[in-house]
């Protein structure tokens, strides 16, 4: 079954029909809020929204353990993640919708492994492509039966968070081969892979990272909330013909 996860602009998946709310405890915790299970064009869906109901938790605060755990116990074996970002390169502007092939993880102090504690044996996970293969081209070929434009692949730097970034730290990320830049991306994605979850994004682009583009003098809460919920709205669009997909 498809789990969606919903980042900032999307607390609810508006396509979801005949919803029933779950409360899914885990081992690691609660998870960000009750699953909901519903039907996408009569495919069983899940959906989770990753920084609670009412948007209050922040991104370094988030149980990705508890929510990718969760999403599996519920029957998820696929997940397609929704993540705001900025546009790292300057020609990545406000409402490109991207979908990452690789991750930088910047991120620290995340709970970010299943593999710790009561003497299991030592895991490693291969991570080389982070992102699975199969489900970004389905998402890729929505978005063409969608007719939204969906650019394939792209390096996605995951930032710690809350704060945004200082230009020269987005200069950096650039030099490294970012893309564009987001707080969320990890450890989602290598909680996934331990779960052996397939799992794919769709980065929407609402703001010009710091120092660049519309942002240069610093980037603008207001314009990013404002372009945040239409092309989330369009991400979503691609979702719903994915989940139609024979
Ligand atoms: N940086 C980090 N995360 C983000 C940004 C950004 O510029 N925009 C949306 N999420």
């Amino acid at each position: 079954m498809l789990a969606v996860i919903g980042g900032s602009g999307l607390g609810q998946f508006a396509g979801l029909e005949a919803v029933r709310r779950m409360a899914m405890p885990t081992p690691y915790g609660e998870p960000s809020a009750e699953l909901t299970l519903g039907a996408i064009r009569g495919r069983r869906t899940l959906f989770l929204a990753r920084h609670g109901d009412r948007h209050t938790i922040p991104p370094h605060e988030v149980n990705y353990r508890a929510n990718l755990w969760a999403l599996r116990e519920a029957g998820a074996d696929c997940v397609v993640a929704v993540a705001a970002v900025g546009g790292v390169r300057a020609e990545l502007g406000p409402g490109t919708l991207l979908v990452p092939h690789q991750i930088i993880d910047y991120t620290w102090g995340r709970r970010s492994t299943y593999f710790e504690g009561g003497g299991a044996p030592v895991t490693h996970v291969d991570f080389t492509h982070p992102y699975s293969e199969p489900l970004r081209r389905r998402l890729l070929e929505a978005g063409r039966a969608a007719s939204e434009q969906l650019l394939d692949g792209g390096v996605y730097a995951a930032t710690q968070g809350p704060r945004l970034e200082t230009a020269a730290e987005i200069d950096r990320l650039e030099r490294d081969g970012a893309d564009v830049v987001g707080m969320t991306g990890m450890p989602e994605a290598v909680l996934a892979r331990e779960l052996e979850l397939a799992y794919a994004a769709i980065a929407v682009v609402v703001n010009h990272a710091a120092g660049r583009g519309e942002s240069k003098g610093g980037v603008s809460i207001d314009r990013l909330e404002a372009v945040l919920q239409a092309a989330v709205a369009r991400a979503c669009r691609v979702i719903e013909e994915l989940a139609g997909q024979p």
